[in-house]
């Protein structure tokens, strides 16, 4: 089944081709006007994807050299996300559907994160624990099998990738700043200042974020521009390691209970260097398998958002054209 995937939730134009597991073409384009904000502006980023989304889809059709009258069902991000941007997005598949005559699904932007590892991937299904870390959101999951979720945490106030763009933000590094902590840790000490872990004494599986975020601005207050200028690298690792300590300690936790031999970790943090090296060596030693999607597979992007409609709409599922935007919609939980 042909399925043109959409996602528009925040601030990625994102359309892409999947042809049951096998992706015909992935096009991203990612709203470079937010930089000089220090962060997502919403009512900029709607008015971008009305710009975009047309010349998006048509290349994405472009690239999988086919005709819109070949798609046979649209799948469509409607949360969680920017109210906004994800109406223009649902409203673009609704009119493109019904001129088609086509099925549209509106799907979860958080459970198409935790499945895009599939993408390109041809292994066989088993049990795993799914990680999903990104700019808003932290979940910890067992996974027995499509659609059958065990929800085992979540963060209780910021997301690991807010804590990296917060961060990046207060050491004047721009926007996004994950992508920039990982570059400039790789010439730290990650064991120069001893950050917080929050959490991770505790046994159960939620996350919090915001009081390392706080720890990393008090030790900049205490010191000197010139020596944090000099130590930037080290302070950066420092905060980096601080994060993934938790994150892996709270998944291997639950490999562990749950008895599962594999994570998934997906989303745009699990793109951080370190933070894949840190779950490969432990996993290595523990005998648990670590996926981790292609980079452009963990931050947005449509590839994931038609892999999980094409699964759905396969399954016999369906949206009504009453759907609309879900801008907390949760997860795991079904529409
Ligand atoms: N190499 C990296 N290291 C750490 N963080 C990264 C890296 N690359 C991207 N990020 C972070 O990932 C986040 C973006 O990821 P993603 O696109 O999955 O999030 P989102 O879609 O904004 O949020 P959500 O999926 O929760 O709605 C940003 O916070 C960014 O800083
Ligand atoms: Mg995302």
């Amino acid at each position: 089944m042909i399925v043109l995937g959409i996602e528009t939730s925040c601030d990625e134009t994102a359309s892409a081709v999947y042809d049951d597991g096998t992706l015909l073409s992935n096009v991203i384009s990612s709203q470079e006007i937010h930089k000089k904000y220090g962060g997502v502006v919403p009512e900029l980023a709607s008015r971008a994807h009305q710009r975009l989304i047309v010349p998006v889809v048509e290349q994405s059709l472009r690239k999988a050299k086919l005709k819109k009258n070949q798609i046979e069902g649209i799948s469509v991000t409607v949360g969680p996300g920017l109210v906004g941007s994800l109406l223009v997005g649902i409203s673009f598949t609704k009119a493109l559907a019904l001129g088609l005559g086509i099925s549209f699904i509106g799907v979860n932007h958080l459970e198409a994160h935790l499945w895009s590892w599939k993408i390109g991937n041809l292994s066989r299904g088993k049990p795993f624990i799914g990680l999903v870390i990104s700019g808003g959101h932290c979940i910890l999951t067992c996974v027995e099998r499509f659609g059958k979720y065990q929800f085992l945490g979540s963060t209780k106030d910021d997301a690991p990738g807010e804590a990296f763009d917060k961060v990046a933000k207060l050491l004047n590094l721009g926007y996004p700043g994950g992508p920039v902590i990982d570059r400039i840790s790789k010439k730290g000490n990650r064991n120069f200042v001893r950050f917080p872990r929050p959490g991770i004494k505790s046994n159960g599986y939620d996350f919090s974020f915001s009081g390392l975020k706080t720890a990393v601005l008090y030790y900049l207050r205490k010191h000197k521009k010139t020596y944090i200028e000099k130590h930037i690298a080290d302070i950066c690792a420092s905060f980096q390691q601080s994060i993934i300590d938790v994150l892996i300690k709270k998944s291997f936790d639950a490999a562990c209970s749950k008895r599962v031999d594999m994570i998934a970790v997906t989303g745009g943090v699990a793109a951080n260097s370190s933070l894949q090296k840190a779950f490969r060596d432990r996993g290595e030693k523990e005998g648990i398998e670590i996926i981790i999607p292609e980079p452009v597979y963990c931050t947005d992007n449509a590839a994931m958002i038609a892999q999980l409609g094409c699964w759905k709409l396969r399954n016999g599922e369906k949206s009504d054209f009453s759907i609309t935007a879900l801008p907390s919609y949760p997860f795991p939980c079904s529409i």
